[in-house]
C-alpha cells in the first residue's frame, strides 16, 4: 500500500533547456499528486527555459556556470562537486535530470544511487544517446516511446523505472515522434517521482519492482 510521508519528499531538478517535463512534475506537485516540494532548479545554461519556469513558480533557480571548469583536468568532477554541495545545502532527496545535456560524473552518482531519475525519450535499451527520434524512424521501427530509469554510470543505462510506447506512423517526421513521445513523458516522470515518493520503487539488480503495484499495469503504460 502507498505509505504518505510525513514532510514532503525534497527533490532537485537539473535541466539545461525548455523544461517541459520540470513544467509536468511542477503541475503534479501542484495538482497533490507528489507529496513533494521542488528546492531548487539547477541548469548549467544560463538561459535555460527551465530557469525561467523555476522563477515564476517561486522555485530556486540556480546557474552553475560550466566555464571555469572547462580544460581543467578533473573539471566534469569539480563541476559535480559544486553541484553536489548545493544538493546537500538544499537538502535534496531525489535528483531528477530532465533535459540535463552533460553526463554527470561518479561523483553525483555515488552519492545519489537510487535517487537520481532520467528521462529518455526511447524505449530502452534501444537507442541510447541523441537524435534518437530520428534513428526510430530510420531503423522502421514501428513502435517508440520513453523511458524513466535510475541513473547509473553508463550513458542511458540504468534500471528501468516505467516505459510509455507509441505508435510511429508512416508520414512522421523526427519532430512529430517526438511530440507524440513527449506526451508520455510528461505522463510518467511525474508518475515515478509519485511513486519513488510513496517508498513504492524497489531496486534488484537491473530491475526496478513497483510495491503494490497491478501485475504488469503500472510498469507498461501503452496508450492504444
Ligand atoms: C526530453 O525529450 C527528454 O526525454 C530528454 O530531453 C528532453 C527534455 O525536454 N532527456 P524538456 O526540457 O523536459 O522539455
Amino acid at each position: 500500500m502507498p505509505t504518505r510521508r510525513a514532510v514532503p519528499l525534497r527533490i532537485a531538478v537539473l535541466a539545461s533547456g525548455r523544461g517541459s517535463n520540470l513544467q509536468a512534475v511542477i503541475d503534479a506537485i501542484d495538482a497533490g499528486r507528489i507529496h513533494a516540494t521542488i528546492v531548487a532548479v539547477i541548469s548549467n545554461k544560463r538561459d535555460a527555459a527551465a530557469l525561467e519556469r523555476a522563477r515564476k513558480h517561486g522555485l530556486a533557480d540556480i546557474f552553475v556556470d560550466p566555464k571555469p571548469f572547462a580544460g581543467r583536468p578533473d573539471g566534469r568532477e569539480a563541476y559535480d562537486r559544486t553541484l553536489l554541495e548545493l544538493l546537500h545545502r538544499h537538502e535534496a532527496e531525489l535528483v531528477l535530470l530532465a533535459g540535463y545535456m552533460k553526463i554527470v560524473t561518479n561523483v553525483l552518482i555515488e552519492a545519489y544511487a537510487n535517487r537520481m531519475m532520467n528521462i529518455h525519450p526511447s524505449l530502452l535499451p534501444a537507442f541510447p544517446g541523441l537524435d534518437v527520434q530520428k534513428k526510430a524512424i530510420d531503423w522502421g521501427c514501428k513502435l517508440a516511446g520513453c523511458t524513466v530509469h535510475f541513473v547509473t554510470e553508463g550513458v542511458d543505462e540504468g534500471p528501468i523505472i516505467l516505459q510509455a510506447a507509441v505508435p510511429v506512423l508512416d508520414g512522421d517526421i523526427p519532430d512529430t515522434l517526438a511530440a507524440r513521445i513527449l506526451e508520455q513523458e510528461h505522463r510518467i516522470y511525474p508518475r515515478a517521482v509519485e511513486l519513488f515518493a510513496e517508498g513504492r520503487l524497489r531496486v534488484e539488480g537491473r530491475r526496478v519492482f513497483i510495491d503494490g503495484g497491478k501485475p504488469l499495469g503500472d510498469a507498461l503504460l501503452c496508450p492504444f
